[in-house]
């Protein structure tokens, strides 16, 4: 399983003070060096962490893959085709939410997101639709033209016993298993960290999983690069 990390909270902590340091365009590098897959930036409407600048500098320097998340909006959708990431991750976006809250309402947004895709499509980007691990859900992403989903593992991460958490994981597992079925590739994440990780090593169907906040959090106290290191061993630790 691969591994992507998110790097909008190094420029979290930059923003805290205005200043240069630390760069999330230099973790981004780190990460890469250590084994990640892809790098993720987020960048919001009131670009809190990830300026454009920010985005500019990691499409110049990622050589894994660039996933701009983002909300559907004429402003990113210009954005992104001029920067041109491999690939983009479409989110709701709310101002006031501390960090991406839900899935995307697919089948609110199915018209739009119909309209949304093919351009971007067809400039050579792929498109990935970060969802709730619902049967409707996936359905509709197909039907939208999405080459991936991103299933939402908020509510997984957040469950404290046993049945629940089996449970949650249940119902990643089946959705996963349907989106391969439908023909999409599939990745997964939110609120996933060190302690929480493990079972996910036994999804096949899930090719890659991004993780943020929990990798940023410890890197800040042992380094980005043992805390890509240390995550891609549990992600891949034999079952
Ligand atoms: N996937 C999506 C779609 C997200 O919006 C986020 C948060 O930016 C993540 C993954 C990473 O979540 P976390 O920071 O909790 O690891």
């Amino acid at each position: 399983m691969r591994l992507a990390v998110n790097i909008d909270h190094v420029a979290t902590l930059r923003n805290a003070r205005n200043e240069q340091q630390p760069d999330p365009v230099t973790a981004a590098s780190i990460a890469e060096l250590a084994g990640a897959s892809g790098i993720v930036c987020h960048l919001r409407e009131d670009r809190r962490h990830i300026k454009d600048r920010d985005l500019e500098r990691l499409r110049e320097s990622v050589t894994t893959k660039l996933d701009l998340e983002m909300a559907m909006t004429g402003e990113m959708q210009r954005i992104a085709l001029a920067t041109k990431p491999e690939l983009i991750t479409l989110v709701p976006e709310k101002r006031r939410e501390l960090t991406t809250e839900g899935g995307l309402d697919v089948e609110g947004q199915l018209a739009k997101l119909k309209k949304f895709i093919p351009p971007v499509r067809d400039a050579g980007i792929e498109v990935s639709v970060f969802i709730e691990p619902e049967r409707g859900a996936v359905d509709h992403a197909a039907e939208a033209g999405a080459d991936l989903v991103e299933l939402h593992t908020g509510p997984y991460s957040l469950k404290k016993n046993r049945a629940d958490i089996l449970a949650e994981l249940d119902r990643i597992r089946t959705a996963a298993a349907h989106a391969r079925e439908s023909g999409l590739r599939v990745v997964a994440g939110h609120g996933l960290n060190y302690y929480n990780i493990e079972p996910f090593s036994t999804i096949r169907d899930i090719e890659e999983i991004s993780i943020g906040h929990a990798i940023v959090a410890r890197a800040a106290l042992v380094g980005m690069e043992s805390a890509v290191r240390e995550m891609l061993r549990l992600i891949n630790a034999p079952s």
